[in-house]
């Protein structure tokens, strides 16, 4: 049988970068799209030394420049002819209190995180529909499920897109196309460094909240971060399933969150969080 094919959006680093080696050491061609070519040498670098270059085919997205993504998935399917595998992971954390951040810069989060998602879906969709197959797999976060404080647009941006793939699993299901929705915890990749946006606010000293955001800050950073080689590996075992679940929330310190807010009254779970990060 011909290999299956993967489409993944950023994949110049991180999670993204690690589940197109991961999908093609486990068999698949993987088609990694990057909005920075400059950036390929790390995927094609990591592609080498796994063995799996033949595997990785780089090619130009960037899920915010909505035109030209009938272009890429047309192109994939002229290459492979089918396209049995979206993992939708290009995304990115605006950071700094909800009082502070501007309308735009919380549009500019869900153009990438929400809306960027949601067009690469629905460009992928017809090829699935034919096909009457096809895995969708968004990169979510715990995030999606418990929103932390200081990156409410961040949040937001994932509880939109939980909310829209929950959806779109009922429609799909008949159609047997699978959604399925990652929710990490921390893993240690550069969405907590090269890819953290900061609210203008916060960088030009004029917010309010400056004393409480460094004092959080300190505290978001002390904490341990996972190797993001477990969320590539997670994706592999989805991407596998003919019959995923629709939530896989990966990470200890995803899962406590997640068992906290579940079984704890609300306002304990406040004081907890409250507590955890240092903000009151
Ligand atoms: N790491 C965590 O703790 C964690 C936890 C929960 C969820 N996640 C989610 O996992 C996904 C991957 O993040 P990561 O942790 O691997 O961080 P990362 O290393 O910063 O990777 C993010 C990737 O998204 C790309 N990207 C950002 N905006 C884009 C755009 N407009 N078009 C195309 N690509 C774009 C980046 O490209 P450039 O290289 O060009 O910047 C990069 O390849 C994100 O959706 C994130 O929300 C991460």
């Amino acid at each position: 049988m011909s290999k299956k094919i993967a489409v993944i959006t950023g994949a110049s680093s991180g999670i993204g970068l690690l589940s197109t080696i991961e999908l093609a050491r486990a068999g698949f061609q993987v088609v990694g799209s990057m909005r920075d070519l400059g950036r390929r040498e790390y995927l094609e670098k990591a592609a080498a030394d796994a063995g799996v270059s033949g595997s990785v085919d780089v090619r130009r997205l960037d899920v915010t420049e909505f035109g030209t993504i009938a272009a890429l998935v047309d192109g994939v399917v002229r290459d492979y002819g089918r396209i049995d595998v979206l993992l939708n992971n290009a995304g990115f954390a605006m950071a700094g209190f909800a009082e502070d951040l501007k309308l735009e810069e919380i549009r500019t989060q869900f153009e990438t995180n929400f809306f960027g998602n949601v067009a690469m879906t629905q460009a992928v969709l017809p090829v699935m529909r034919q096909q009457k197959s096809g895995h969708v797999i968004m990169m979510s976060s715990i995030a999606g499920l418990c929103a932390p404080l200081a990156i409410s647009s961040y949040a937001a941006s994932k509880f939109a897109l939980e909310g829209w793939s929950e959806s779109l699993r009922l429609e799909l299901n008949a159609l047997g196309i699978k959604v399925v929705l990652v929710e990490p915890g921390s893993y240690e990749t550069d969405i907590w460094s090269r890819n953290t946006r900061l609210g203008e606010k916060t960088l030009d000293g004029t917010s309010p909240n400056q004393e409480r955001g460094a004092r959080m800050k300190e505290r978001v950073q002390s904490v341990k971060k996972r190797n993001p080689i477990e969320v590539a590996r997670l994706v592999v075992r989805i991407a596998q399933n003919p019959n995923p679940k629709l939530r896989y929330v990966v990470g200890t310190d995803a899962k406590i969150q997640l068992a906290l807010k579940r079984v704890l009254p609300w306002k304990q779970y406040e004081k907890v969080i409250a507590y955890f990060l240092k903000v009151d």
